[in-house]
């Protein structure tokens, strides 16, 4: 197969947006497929021997460097960015994931669930560090040994192999963990006798994930609760094409920016069912939102004022972190003082630094964020620091008066599908320059 796929990675790294704001939008945007979705389906493509096919495949970085991992490791692919679609024709030569791409995307972990889970080895690099706090693997590491691997840490590598075959057993995290969950699903689809995962994450992302191995044959119960059991045996490959649903935190972004700049938008293709906490935030602030067709359609009507709200990130049904730094934004509009507690993640409010460069009155506290409402934000350069912090000054400049220029919005590209593309076409005054 050829490899066509090239987005300009290099060149387009250091684009910056210049948006001039205190512009009211209007019109309909539909969300892309699930970046968090996308990337263990992807990997899931290693458990097999004939080419597996997927659409509504988003344009994201993160898919790019994903498709690069799976090149490396010998497999070929073709992706269709205009239609969406990818095609991945599985030819693992070698079980490693290197550094090279692991540390461009921490999700490059979830390729120690397929490889371990197929091939009974592999060699992955080590994350790294993270803007965002330490972001460790060790849950991911004790469970496979758990499970029976032999696991070293050689070089800044994972060094992973099975003797036999993987065993079942229970598996209890101290903590939930997404990605964590993700790769015990596909060890325990494999392992001899049962798996019980507790304290699994719930995230619509790993039920998905789970849905998918179902489909494949794998024995899955309790997907969506907090105990998970798994009976491994044979997987057959997909015969159809797998599509990848919606993006529940591009769908809450959007309606961040339709209350930031009091637009009346219709968002479709929209992930409402799974983002009832986040309804709910933006209810209680005074945003009107009609879901229509089970939160596939998401009507957005901007309030008159809005209310003060305290909001803490949980893992799923609770509050997003994801959405943390988006809705941090949205507090400067209410009347009173808002407060946002982050507790997934230990270092998420370097945006927070960004934003009062626009004027924003936000003190942090540890993990506690306090936010002075009725704030009128002024454009100024700002800097990209990570994913969602990206979005978060989008959504800043968006709302503030005058021009902004946000740099090193490589960190947008990573997790958002052309979201510039999008906002010029409901009205916004937004434009990407090289730097
Ligand atoms: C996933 C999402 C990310 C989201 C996060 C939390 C993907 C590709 N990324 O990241 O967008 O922000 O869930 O919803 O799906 N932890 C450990 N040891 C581990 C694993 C995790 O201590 O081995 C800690 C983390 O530092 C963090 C918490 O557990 O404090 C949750 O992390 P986790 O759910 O694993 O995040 P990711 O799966 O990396």
């Amino acid at each position: 197969m050829e490899n066509p796929a090239d987005c300009g990675r290099t060149a387009a790294s250091m684009d910056a947006l210049r948006i001039t704001g205190n512009k009211r939008l209007a019109g309909r945007v539909q969300v892309s497929g699930s970046k968090n979705t996308a990337l263990p389906f992807l990997f899931a493509s290693l458990l097999f021997d004939q080419e597996v096919a997927f659409e509504n495949v988003p344009r994201l970085w993160d898919v790019e460097t994903t498709l690069k991992l799976l090149q490396e490791m010998g497999c070929e692919y073709q992706w269709d960015k205009e239609q969406g679609r990818v095609r991945i024709l599985p030819r693992v030569r070698q079980k490693t994931a290197s550094y090279d791409w692991v540390k461009k995307m921490r999700a490059g972990i979830l390729a120690l669930g397929p490889l371990v889970a197929k091939f009974g080895e592999a060699r992955v690099s080590l994350p790294g560090g993270c803007a965002i706090g330490a972001r460790p693997v060790n849950f991911h590491l004790e469970a496979l040994k758990r499970l029976g691997a032999q696991v070293e840490v050689e070089e800044g590598y994972i060094l992973a192999s099975v003797p036999s075959r993987l065993k079942g057993c229970s598996i209890v995290f101290p903590e939930v963990s997404v990605t964590g969950t993700e790769n015990v699903l596909f060890w325990g689809a494999f392992a001899e006798g049962e798996t019980v995962i507790e304290n699994a994450a719930q995230e619509p992302e790993v039920v998905a994930l789970g849905k998918l191995l179902q489909s494949f044959g794998a024995r899955i119960e309790g997907l969506g609760t907090s105990v998970v059991k798994l009976v491994g045996g044979p997987l057959r490959a997909p015969q159809q094409s797998i599509s990848i649903p919606s993006d529940r935190i591009e769908t809450g972004t959007w309606i961040s920016i339709a209350m930031a700049t009091q637009s009346a938008l219709e968002i479709t293709h929209a992930a409402g069912a799974e983002l009832g906490s986040v309804l709910k935030a933006f209810r209680q602030m005074g945003l009107g939102i009609e879901e229509q067709e089970q939160g596939r359609i998401l009507k957005i009507t901007p309030g008159e004022s809005y209310e003060a709200v305290a909001v803490e990130t949980e893992p799923y049904p609770g509050f997003p972190t994801d959405m943390q730094a988006q809705v941090l934004v949205n507090m400067c509009q209410s009347q009173g003082v808002s407060h946002m507690r982050e507790n997934i993640f230990e270092n998420r409010f370097m945006h927070v630094a960004e934003l009062r460069r626009l004027g924003a009155r936000i003190e942090t506290e540890g993990n506690l964020a306090r936010v002075e409402g009725l704030t009128r934000l002024k454009g100024a350069p700002m800097m990209a620091t990570d994913l969602r912090a990206s979005a978060s000054l989008v959504v800043a400049a968006l709302m503030a008066e005058g021009t902004s220029t946000i740099s090193r919005i490589y960190h947008l590209d990573r997790g958002y599908d052309r979201l510039d593309l999008k906002l010029q076409n409901l009205g916004a005054d937004v434009t990407r320059v090289a730097q």
